[in-house]
């Protein structure tokens, strides 16, 4: 540690306690303004401001690291684990060349075109939902729409017949635990392992079908790619799937609970949207950046990096808290408040960099046909419960257990 470091001596940032999880936001106003980059008790670093944020993503100094880390943090034999073995062959978590071979391999299937030819696909979906619902004047909008809209959406992409959707949900919902930045208990370890156990024989079991029956679906193109050759591992498919599986059940399904929920508790943001339903994809970028359901990614320093006359050493490891970046009062105007109409908002939420989130585009799109259906085919919406809906104790996936709403 060198002299002009700043150790927090009050915990701003306490990924431990129970009330910082449920409302991150008042402690990332105080890290903004008084330790903007801090090293932390913990050892490791947490940069809060959105430019802060946005060079450490794009600067190529920066890199996950990711096995020095986990050997640091769980012990040399960490990769003995089946769970953490499968996690480092994720592109997410890869440096180049690596990471650029397997992105590289499944990018084609996320481009903007082919993501908007699945419009009427998606708008299908949404259509059933709300179909759903119809004739009644409440739902669980988390259990009736936004989980089970992505989950079927990417169930799609990667050709999972319905009916075998219905057998991971324990399994993902625990795994989010695996990215947290809290160390994972020996129970939940065992949850994640059981689901990850039960996901990658299924998986397996698919890729077989998939050998000798090729279908029209993403787990049939990197299925060929590895019998293709050594462009990925038997490893690097089953893992790289469940990353996709479980980006598609994790992350747009908090897209839309925490911005119907911004949207609902700002009712002439709302009649504003509702008026003008053109302010829709501006509106989704608010969404995002007023409470993002990724709240942070790490890196770590690939050699000594001096940002604001502060030095991250080589191999130490920094937080980005997305969350926080995105309520940075210079860069945007009055940050604290929701603005359906907002200009030109820029959010962290999909990360920057080479990791810039592969599912960006797909999630726009689900959020704008899901919003704009909603709005259109269920008037007067508003939130149902008396008290303050119950977030999920997981920090980097920030999401609501239930969003009781109405209608009519
Ligand atoms: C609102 C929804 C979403 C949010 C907020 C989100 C957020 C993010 C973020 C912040 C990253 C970068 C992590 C880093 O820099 O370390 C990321 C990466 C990634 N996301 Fe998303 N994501 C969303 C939806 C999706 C969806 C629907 C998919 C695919 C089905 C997806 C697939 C991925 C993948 C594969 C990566 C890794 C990319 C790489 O390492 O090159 N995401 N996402």
């Amino acid at each position: 540690m060198n002299d002009q470091t700043p150790v927090a001596d009050a915990p701003l940032f306490n990924p431990f306690s129970p009330e910082f999880v449920r409302n991150p936001y008042p402690s990332f106003q105080l890290l903004r303004e008084n330790q903007p980059l801090m090293k932390t008790p913990l050892g490791f670093w947490v940069a809060s401001r959105y430019a802060d944020v946005q060079l450490i993503l794009k600067d190529k100094r920066f890199g996950k690291g990711f096995d020095e880390r986990m050997k640091m943090r769980n012990g040399d034999d960490v990769f003995d684990n089946p769970v953490y073995a499968n996690m480092r062959t994720w592109m997410l978590v890869q440096d180049p060349p690596d990471h650029s071979r397997l992105r590289g391999l499944v990018a084609k299937a996320f481009t903007a075109r082919r993501i908007d030819a699945l419009r009427p696909q998606i708008q299908k979906l949404v259509d059933e939902l709300l179909d759903g619902v119809e004739g009644r004047n409440s739902m669980d909008f988390i259990h009736d729409f936004a989980y089970p809209l992505p989950v079927n959406v990417i169930c799609d992409m990667l050709g999972i017949p319905p009916e075998d959707r219905g057998r991971f949900q324990t399994g993902s919902k625990i795994s989010g635990r695996l990215i947290d930045p809290t160390p994972v208990s020996d129970d939940e370890m065992r949850q994640i392992q059981e689901g990850f156990e039960g996901q990658s024989a299924y998986f397996r079991e698919l890729f077989a079908r998939r050998r000798a029956e090729p279908q029209d679906d993403l787990t049939t193109v990197l299925v060929q790619a590895e019998e293709a050759g050594e462009r990925l591992s038997e490893a690097e498919l089953v893992g790289n799937v469940i990353l996709l599986f479980g980006a598609g059940h994790e992350t747009t399904v908090n897209l839309l609970g925490n911005g119907l929920f911004a949207l609902l508790q700002n009712p002439d943001e709302y009649a504003k949207l509702r008026a003008n339903p053109d302010l829709m994809p501006g509106a989704i970028e608010e969404m995002l950046r007023f409470d993002s359901s990724v709240q942070m990614t790490g890196r770590t320093a690939m050699e000594d990096v001096e940002i604001n006359g502060v030095t991250i050493p080589k191999g130490e490891h920094v937080i980005n808290l997305l969350g926080a970046a995105n309520r940075d009062g210079a860069a945007f105007d009055d940050p604290e408040s929701f603005q359906a109409d907002r200009k030109d908002v820029r959010p962290t939420s999909f990360g920057g960099g080479i990791h810039f989130c592969l599912g960006a585009q797909l999630a726009r799109v689900e959020a704008d046909i899901a919003f704009c259906s909603l709005l259109e085919r269920l008037p007067g919406l508003r939130l149902d419960a008396a008290d303050a809906p119950d977030w999920r104790p997981t920090f980097t996936l920030r999401g609501l257990k239930s969003l009781p709403i109405s209608w009519g």
